[in-house]
């Protein structure tokens, strides 16, 4: 039975109604309202109730915790995973994911003025950040890490650009097209070789999944040769684990797809203006760009 009870809310001391009486629920549920509203927004539920995903379309609830707060989100909210407006480019090394980054937002200034195009966002992992900064330097071979410590690190960094102030999902929330230069599934395809399925999946599960993904397809051959150039060599740039990192982006895209996400696979062997075009034309059905087009 629930008894309700004035209390000292324990983290900003004000004088408030508290449901007291379920010892097992914890003191989660004596904090005053404002404290219980920062503690959904920690977990990842913005404060007016709306979430930064989109509506209910059956997916599975991300886990808010097994307390009686997470189990009360649980309860109101029916969370899909997918962040609306954000959209992903997948790939091998040297398969162009950064080219047609650059690509897209040329075509987006060229663009903007005749058309009511949204903001673009483009941003990339291993974000320029701290974190990322230490990943650049573990990836040139700077600074030798376990496997496992890298993925965390990797997952550690898609934290803070997904979850922090102006990061992915207070943009997409906002109203911004947001595209990053590679996303969970990089970390799913690539640290899943080094130490196994589990840990990347374990410290990926809570990231939403984009609205969309695309994956640049190349015959890791043709990709490293493209790459032969480069001053700056990276440890995962070499023939047998591209091979591996093809074949787990394929075998892992109808993951996504179960999580709704649609996914976009671009032949990244054509040249890059015809690749950009390719992208182009399936983006057009982004939720936030369909407006523009169809207007
Ligand atoms: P790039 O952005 O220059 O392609 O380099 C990033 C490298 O980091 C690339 O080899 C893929 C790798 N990577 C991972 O192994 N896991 C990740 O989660 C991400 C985002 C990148």
């Amino acid at each position: 039975m629930l008894i309700a009870k004035e209390i000292k809310c324990p983290y900003c001391h004000v004088l408030t109604i508290a449901k007291d009486g379920n010892k097992s629920e914890g003191i989660q549920n004596q904090r005053c309202k404002n404290c219980r509203r920062q503690f959904i927004r920690d977990r990842g539920i913005s404060d007016q109730g709306a979430f930064p995903w989109t509506a209910s379309c059956g997916h599975p609830l991300p886990s808010f915790g097994t307390d009686s707060i997470g189990k009360e989100i649980e309860d109101r909210y029916e969370v899909a995973m997918i962040a609306r407006n954000f959209v992903v480019f997948e790939g091998g090394d040297g398969s162009g994911t950064t080219t047609q980054i650059k690509l897209l937002r040329q075509r987006f200034e060229r663009k903007k003025p005749e058309k009511q195009l949204p903001s673009l966002w483009t941003t990339c992992e291993p974000t320029d950040g701290a974190i990322g900064a230490l990943i650049r330097s573990a990836l040139r071979g700077g600074l030798a890490l376990q496997a496992g410590t890298l993925a965390r690190l990797f997952s550690a960094d898609r934290s803070e650009h997904v979850f922090a102030q102006n990061g992915v999902i207070d943009r997409c929330n906002r109203g911004e097209l947001v595209v990053s230069d590679r996303y969970v599934l990089s970390s799913l395809a690539y640290q899943g070789i080094g130490c196994g399925d589990a840990l990347p999946k374990a410290l990926n599960e809570e990231f939403p999944a984009p609205e969309m993904l695309f994956f640049f397809d190349i015959e890791p051959e043709i990709a490293l040769k493209r790459m032969e150039n480069r001053r700056i060599r990276e440890i995962f740039e070499y023939l047998d684990f591209q091979v591996k990192v093809r074949e787990r982006y394929k075998a892992l895209l109808p993951w996504y797809e179960e999580k709704g996400t649609i996914t976009i696979t671009v032949d990244a062997a054509k040249t890059p203006d015809a690749v950009a075009e390719d992208v182009w034309k399936a983006l057009k059905n982004a939720s936030l760009l369909k407006t523009a087009y169809e207007s």
